[in-house]
């Protein structure tokens, strides 16, 4: 009996090495991931875009109005940006003063930053480099991978940028120091092992030129294309879904969005439209998180964007479920 509680001692002491050696290696690996600086391309855009020259061709107006009515549609443009589209407020908090990504342990706190020009607001400094480096780079103003999945927004046009940045400057300065992201334990292992990718590791390259416009706002599958640039981070690039990257554990593998029958094949427009704005499937169940969150975002959306974005799912290569 002495014996075999001895050996169970003695693994018990043998496990929780390992365990604390485990975790030493991820904490110094995950530190050294972060604490990398990665270089990307400097841009330059206007902040807000000025109207195109047919706008101004059709209004009969001075300098002065014209600054005023760019900056008014910019901001127009950009509110729409952020409630709809690309939900910026999820994480940063609805007044954009921080808010909440992930919290859980063991996997971390990880807070969105205030945005605003109150105190603790990480943008004054910002200028158009700093945005584009953060928003569709993933990475923090001195360069280090940020917390933040930004490649959700790497396809997001200068001028998207540029009217989602007029939006966020016209907001209400709030007063809150956000601290920096802490992971725990298990936050580490996967950051150190890369099963949570930072999202500037997810991208070739941070060279690379972005569009200066988006395409045009039509029913179409080139502007369902660029729509869709906020759904392949959870669905792969190809769409056919899998394990979210970097997802909390607890969520469902993102589903098959291809034409195949074994997908959304059978689906109808009607069926689309409900799944995305009431987080319904066809059969009336509800859909889990995260993707039940995202409808308060697509109940903002237009049916032009709807249209475009359900023209482009049917328009991709069709994968069969499992594959
Ligand atoms: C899924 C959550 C999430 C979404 C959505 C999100 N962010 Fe963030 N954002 C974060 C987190 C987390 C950080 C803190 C990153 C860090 O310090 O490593 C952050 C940091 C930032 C920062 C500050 C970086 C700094 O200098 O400290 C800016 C600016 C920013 N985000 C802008 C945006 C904009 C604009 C959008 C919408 C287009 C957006 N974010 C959407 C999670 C998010
Ligand atoms: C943060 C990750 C994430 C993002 C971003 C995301 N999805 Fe999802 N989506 C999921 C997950 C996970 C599921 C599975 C939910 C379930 O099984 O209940 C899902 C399910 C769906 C479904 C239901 C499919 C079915 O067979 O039941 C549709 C439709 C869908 N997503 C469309 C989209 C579209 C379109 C976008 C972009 C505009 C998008 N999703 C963005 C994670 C995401």
């Amino acid at each position: 009996m002495r014996t075999v509680i001895r050996i169970v001692l003695g693994l018990v002491a043998l496990l929780a090495i390992v365990a604390v050696g485990i975790y030493a290696w991820a904490t110094v690996a995950s530190d050294r991931l972060l604490s990398r600086t990665l270089a990307s391309h400097s841009v330059d855009f206007p902040i807000p875009f000025p109207l195109s020259p047919e706008e101004v061709a059709e209004l009969d107006a001075t300098e002065e109005m014209l600054q005023e009515l760019a900056l008014q549609r910019a901001l127009e443009r950009g509110a729409h940006l952020v409630e709809a589209r690309y939900g910026c407020g999820a994480c940063h908090g609805e007044d954009f003063g921080g808010g909440v990504m992930v919290d859980a342990f063991p996997i971390g706190t990880i807070l969105g930053s205030n945005l605003t020009s109150g105190e603790g607001g990480r943008t004054a400094g910002y200028g158009p480099t700093e945005w584009d480096r953060i928003v569709r780079h993933g990475l923090l103003p001195d360069g280090r991978p940020a917390a933040m999945p930004s490649e959700d927004f790497r396809r997001m046009s200068d001028q998207e940028l540029s009217d989602v940045v007029v939006f966020i400057q016209s907001l209400p300065p709030v007063d809150n120091v956000v601290p920096p992201p802490e992971l725990g334990p298990l936050g580490r292992i996967l950051v150190a092992t890369g099963q949570l990718a930072l999202s500037a590791d997810m991208m070739d390259s941070h060279q690379a030129p972005h569009a200066e416009y988006p395409p045009a706002t039509a029913a179409s599958v080139e502007f369902g294309e660029h729509l869709a640039g906020v759904c392949v981070g959870c669905h792969g690039a190809d769409l056919s879904g899998g394990p979210v990257p970097g997802g909390d554990p607890s969520w469902p593998p993102a589903r098959n969005l291809t034409p195949d029958p074994s997908a959304l094949g059978e689906w109808s427009y009607g069926e689309f439209v409900r799944a995305m704005r009431e987080a319904l499937r066809p059969d009336g169940t509800e859909l889990l998180p995260p993707m039940n969150e995202m409808a308060p975002f697509a109940q903002r959306m237009t049916e032009t964007e709807m249209e475009a974005l359900w023209m482009y799912l049917q328009s991709v290569t069709p994968v069969p479920v499992g594959n």
